[in-house]
């Protein structure tokens, strides 16, 4: 009896327990959602039609997501597109089943069906969040936008401006995506550009500043395949973090800024110009330098320069720095046009659809290319023996460029590699799970050059 009254009054108090948590994750905690769908843009110049997108909640880029650090990021992905879909959130050191790599760490989202993302955000800085299902097409189609996580004590600037860059394959007279998402000639060459290049979804922005403001400018590469190479004019400053990673020093913006796919570069500029104008400009295919976004400029912030930015604080667990230990790997990249495999090797290649291969292997397939045990440092060396550069990225961990004399370079998540050079990064396989490492030129990624590593 006793017994029974003791069960009986467990289980009813389990079952308040349960009704009382449904009814908070129903209401006041059901998460924000955040809706895949179809909208129309105006991308191109005005007189020119809208262009259908696909989007988060109806905007392209996506809404810009701010979260401070260490917080929990809570979002209902909502599918509202008809095939299906899941959402990556680039650069964030995360919980590997909320890494959204669809058939590695979960299922793609059917059409119609929801998926609840939630996890903390460790570090600071400037990252992104993109479709990782088909992300060739979903990618191109508008699946993005910018994943800002804010330091406890922002850096003191008036203005902060999140920047994402982007291209467009347009039909010159409809102004409607070129359908073609999987043409050979992307997948085998340096991937799908477009012919429309601008920045957070309009085709030419423009943004008022005041002379000496003091902005922080956090650039995106969100293209499928262009690599930016920028440059400022009327703007001078330092660069404060990369890959969402703050540098231990602001350094001097190179001249010339190249920034790959899914890289980000934070900066603070002081608008310096004399005149009404400053610019970021884009270097062309034409070898011209074309305004990418252009600041009007008109009254003044303050009367003089300020001095040089504090650095960034660090954020957590920056490692590795001692390599003596490091488990060497090496990861061999090959195929493409113009590349040196054989012609059968590439006709057995391209039966399969791919045209590349991450060592030796297309596509990430039932195997990783590494397992490694969680707190393993390694090295990895990419020996790119192909006639294109490729940005290669880690899911789940930040790495370090090892330069060539031997010291470590600033860490990032994603490092260019060039036409038969060989790059090497280390890093520390503290992140438990199935970690995507792939080519964001995501043609590529789509035609083999995906792989994985495990961490256990
Ligand atoms: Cu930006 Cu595999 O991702
Ligand atoms: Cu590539």
């Amino acid at each position: 009896m006793q017994n029974f009254q003791l069960t009986r009054r467990a289980v009813l108090a389990g079952m308040g327990a349960t009704a009382l948590t449904a009814r908070m994750g129903n209401a006041a905690t059901a998460p924000t959602p955040l809706t895949a769908q179809r909208a129309m843009a105006q991308i191109a110049p005005e007189g020119y039609p809208q262009t259908e997108v696909w989007s988060y909640d109806g905007t392209l880029p996506g809404p810009q997501l701010r979260v401070p650090q260490g917080a929990r990021l809570q979002r209902r992905f909502v599918n509202e597109l008809d095939v299906p879909s899941s959402v990556h959130w680039h650069g964030i050191r995360i919980d590997n089943a909320m890494d959204g790599v669809a058939g590695l760490t979960q299922d793609a989202v059917p059409p119609g069906q929801t998926f609840d993302y939630e996890f903390v955000v460790p570090d600071a800085g400037t990252y992104w969040y993109h479709a990782h299902t088909n992300s060739m097409e979903q990618v191109a189609r508008g699946l993005s936008g910018a994943l800002i996580i804010e330091e406890p004590d922002a850096p003191d600037v008036d203005r902060d401006e999140v920047l994402l860059l982007d291209d467009w394959l347009l039909n010159p007279d409809t102004a409607q995506l070129e359908p073609d998402f999987t043409h050979p000639m992307d997948l085998s060459h340096g991937g799908r550009f477009g012919n429309l290049v601008g920045t957070n979804g309009h085709y030419a922005l423009t943004l008022k500043a005041k002379r000496h403001e003091r902005l922080r400018l956090r650039l995106i590469n969100a293209a499928n395949a262009r690599i930016f190479v920028l440059r400022l004019t009327g703007l001078s400053g330092w660069q404060v973090a990369l890959d969402g990673m703050p540098l231990p020093t602001p350094e001097a913006i190179p001249e010339e800024l190249i920034l790959a796919p899914a890289q980000r570069v934070d900066l603070i500029v002081d608008v310096a110009s004399d005149g009404a104008q400053a610019a970021i400009e884009r270097l062309g295919n034409d070898d011209q330098w074309h305004s990418q976004i252009a600041f009007e400029i008109s009254g003044e912030a303050s009367r003089t320069r300020r001095d040089a930015p504090a650095p960034l604080p660090p954020n957590p667990n920056m490692a590795p720095t001692d390599l003596t230990q490091a488990r060497p790997l090496e990861m061999k990249i090959e195929g493409g046009a113009m590349g040196r495999m054989s012609r059968n090797q590439m006709q057995g290649l391209m039966q399969s659809g791919n045209f590349w291969t991450l060592a030796g292997k297309a596509g990430p397939g039932d195997t990783p290319f590494a397992r490694l045990s969680q707190g393993e440092p390694v090295r990895l060396r990419f020996l790119n023996d192909t006639a294109f550069p490729h940005a290669m990225h880690l899911h789940g961990m930040h790495f370090r460029e090892v330069l060539e004399d031997g010291s470590l370079g600033p860490m990032r998540d994603t490092v260019l590699t060039f036409a038969g050079r060989s790059h090497e990064v280390a890093f520390t396989a503290d992140n438990p799970g199935k970690w995507l490492l792939h080519c964001h030129m995501l043609a590529h990624a789509a035609a083999g050059m995906s792989s994985w590593i495990d961490v256990t």
